[in-house]
């Protein structure tokens, strides 16, 4: 910390800035993982120097967009758009009227984002007000790629902030009630409204369909990693993730029967600690199993999510589900629970109303039974989102989405009542 203030002793003086990068020793930086930053600058050297930093080997897993215009193009860009896992923006402000700006992005910015502060005045009590007013780091201008690049490590690198990623797991009540739809859809949406990496890993290793619904074939994936523990490190998962879209990759299942998959209480802890420590959010979707290695990720995912189906066995389980993860997760929220499948014609249901009031947890998300949507995304490798993205589907697998991430808190009468409202016309 002490070196990012020593640069820039007169302060209030730009007369002598850099007009030149600067890369400064990069060599102890740590690579960086899979974040999405963006920056919005005001001086033509430092967006260059973000720009360099951004094609510098050690930021290959990132995410870079650079932009002119600073706080102000900031709070006007996300008043719209989805924060980032990082803003980087650069003040030629001092004191309180800084202080003022930054107030203002934080209204747009979700309490999961980080802000770095590139600033022009070499003053103690204001880097001590920024940080404890949430900022990440104020760094003194010039810097270098190498300040830049430290920084960023710092946040989302170092092992004493914790993992970078939450894990969040997903699980059916009974089979087939559409929990791996829901698991890959919910990531697909994480990833592709807020730009936010998802690192989904099929862990039904015989008969995963995350393959078919993204339109995958990967040659490698779940099984190198769970059967090379000692191998498992950043570079081999980079080799085992066949990339979906922008933000999203995949872990994928064989889907073969060559071999039988019997593993150990903690045979997947090893991979999903790299996957947690390289992306901001792992979708983990369990087969409907209850053995040692599926209590254990449910035990120590950050969320979890049961699919269940309006009748009763699923009613069973799902409470049987809840009541085990209540003990193995005391100090955790419930889990969270999706209705789906729901409106099979012919199909004696229990409903939603008495279903969610016999377990005492309210639904996040209540989803019809439509076939022809959801068969037609399956056969083309389509996400419901881009089969039908104005559909009521969509809708919930979104508001999952933000529920996910911390972008929305649960308002369930609401959220029921609307999706109910929908499934009641459907079925005229
Ligand atoms: N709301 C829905 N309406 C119609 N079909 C659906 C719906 N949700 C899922 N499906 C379909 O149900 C089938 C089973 O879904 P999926 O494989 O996601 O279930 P699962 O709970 O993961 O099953 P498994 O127990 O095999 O892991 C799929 O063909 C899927 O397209
Ligand atoms: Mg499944």
């Amino acid at each position: 910390m002490s070196n990012l203030l020593h640069q820039h002793d007169q302060a209030g003086e730009f007369d002598d800035l850099e007009t030149e990068v600067q890369t400064g020793d990069v060599n102890d930086i740590r690579p960086i993982p899979r974040v999405t930053i963006q920056a919005f600058c005001e001086s033509e050297v430092i967006a260059q120097t973000l720009e360099m930093a951004s094609r510098d080997r050690r930021m290959a897993r990132a995410h870079v967009k650079v932009h002119m215009g600073g706080v102000p193009a900031a709070v006007d860009f996300y008043n719209t758009a989805p924060t980032p896992n990082l803003i980087v923006v650069e003040s030629k402000l001092a004191g309180r009227e800084m202080l003022v700006h930054l107030g203002k992005l934080a209204e747009v910015c979700d309490s999961e984002t980080k802000v770095v502060v590139i600033g022009h005045y070499n003053d103690i009590t204001m880097y001590r007000e920024l940080i404890s007013n949430g900022i990440s780091e104020y760094l003194v201008a010039p810097i270098s790629m190498a300040d830049v690049m430290g920084a960023i490590s710092e946040i989302f690198v170092n092992p004493e902030n914790g993992p970078l990623g939450k894990i969040v797991a997903f699980i059916g009540a009974k089979g087939g009630v559409g929990s791996s739809t829901v698991c890959h859809n919910v990531a697909w949406a994480i990833a592709s409204h807020f730009q936010n990496d998802v690192v989904l890993t099929d862990l039904d290793l015989a008969f995963g369909t995350a393959n078919i619904n993204l339109d995958q074939d990967p040659p490698q994936g779940i099984a190198e990693a769970v059967f090379s523990p000692d191998r498992m490190d950043d570079i081999l998962l980079d080799r085992l993730l066949a990339k979906c879209a922008e933000h999203l990759s995949l872990l994928a299942a064989p889907s073969t029967l060559e071999r039988t998959y019997d593993f150990d209480k903690n045979a997947f802890t090893q991979v999903l600690d790299v996957a947690q420590r390289g992306a901001p959010c792992v979708a983990v979707d369990l087969p409907h199993a209850w053995t040692g290695w599926t209590r254990q990720i449910l035990a120590s995912a950050d969320e979890v999510v049961i699919t269940a189906s309006p009748e009763l066995a699923n009613l069973r389980n799902a409470k049987n589900l809840i009541d085990a993860l209540k003990e193995l997760r005391p100090n955790d929220g419930p889990p969270r629970l999706v209705m789906n499948q729901v409106g099979i014609p012919k199909r004696p249901e229990i409903s939603v109303a008495d279903f969610t009031g016999a377990l005492g947890v309210d639904p996040a998300a209540v989803i019809g039974f439509e076939p022809a949507l959801f068969g037609t995304a399956s056969n083309n490798g389509q996400m419901i989102g881009e089969a039908d993205p104005k559909s009521s589907v969509t809708e919930s697998f979104d508001f999952l989405a933000q529920i996910l991430t911390g972008k929305a808190e649960l308002r369930t009468e609401k959220k029921g009542a609307l999706n109910l409202l929908s499934m009641l016309k459907r079925k005229k």
